[in-house]
């Protein structure tokens, strides 16, 4: 603060530091993280009133969002992601969808690709899944989907993965231009799964049947044992870096 301010000035100081203060406040992204509960909300969607995540306890749920209705990247992803919701339903996975739309664009848009898009080998595509109405961006908002520097009035190809108590486990985010890979997030999926189930981790490029990672040996003598073939069913490359077979049918 300047030296020697009068008090008018100081209140004057005071009150537009404020104000700027608020602005940034405003303007700050919220960001979710891996490992926190997954804000709450409630949601107008195209399958009705949706208590968000308490509607998907005891399973998984991808929230992902899209920047707008009737543009082409987003109608090539609705259709490949409502053709293979059975997949993941089968993983215990549900699917939510959210952009800075109202409903009866929604509404219109999924018609719309229903009826009259044929794309690849996709043709009479019915999404569904819940589409989230969000346009006061109250949500988007809420989960850094809002991205400035990206756009200021379309979410950004934002995918989060919650996990059955709902915590948020994997968090990815792709610019507007770039359409997602829904083999990479079955792919991790149900990797997380996996490493849940079984107390181990997954290498580079893991596809489910390959070896899985154990957990580095903690102590001296587990390092030992390793490193002398002991753990007959392991591979060890070093004493901290072991793998062991998961065949398909465990996974
Ligand atoms: C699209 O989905 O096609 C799209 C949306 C916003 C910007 C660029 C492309």
């Amino acid at each position: 603060m300047p030296e020697k301010l009068v008090a008018g000035e100081i209140i004057k100081y005071i009150n537009i530091t404020r104000t700027i203060m608020e602005n940034v406040v405003e303007n700050v992204v919220a960001m979710p993280r891996i490992g926190d509960k997954a804000p709450e909300f409630k949601a107008i969607t195209t399958q009705g009133n949706l208590d968000f995540p308490k509607a998907y306890e005891g399973k998984w749920v991808i929230l992902f969002s899209h920047p707008a209705d009737f543009t082409p990247v987003c109608t090539s992803e609705f259709m490949t992601f409502a053709k293979m919701e059975p997949e993941f339903n089968a993983l215990n996975c549900d699917l939510v969808g959210l952009s800075i739309d109202g409903l009866y664009s929604h509404i219109a848009w999924l018609r719309t690709i229903k009826e009259k898009i044929e794309y690849k080998d996709m043709k009479n595509i019915e999404v569904k899944f819940p589409l989230i109405e969000d346009i006061t961006m109250e949500i988007a908002k809420k989960y850094g989907m809002i991205q400035p520097g990206e756009s200021s009035t379309k979410a950004v190809r934002a995918v989060f993965f919650i996990d059955p108590k709902g915590i948020i486990r994997a968090i990815i985010y792709y610019p507007l231009s770039l359409g997602r890979n829904f083999d990479e997030l079955k792919r991790a999926l149900i990797a997380m799964q996996t490493a849940d189930k079984h107390e181990i981790a997954t290498p580079a490029d893991w596809r489910p049947g390959d070896a899985v990672i154990v957990p580095p040996a903690g102590s001296c003598g587990v390092a030992k044992d390793r490193m002398e073939g002991d753990e007959a069913d392991m591979k060890c490359y070093d004493w901290f870096f072991c793998t062991k077979e998961l065949p398909l049918d465990k996974v």
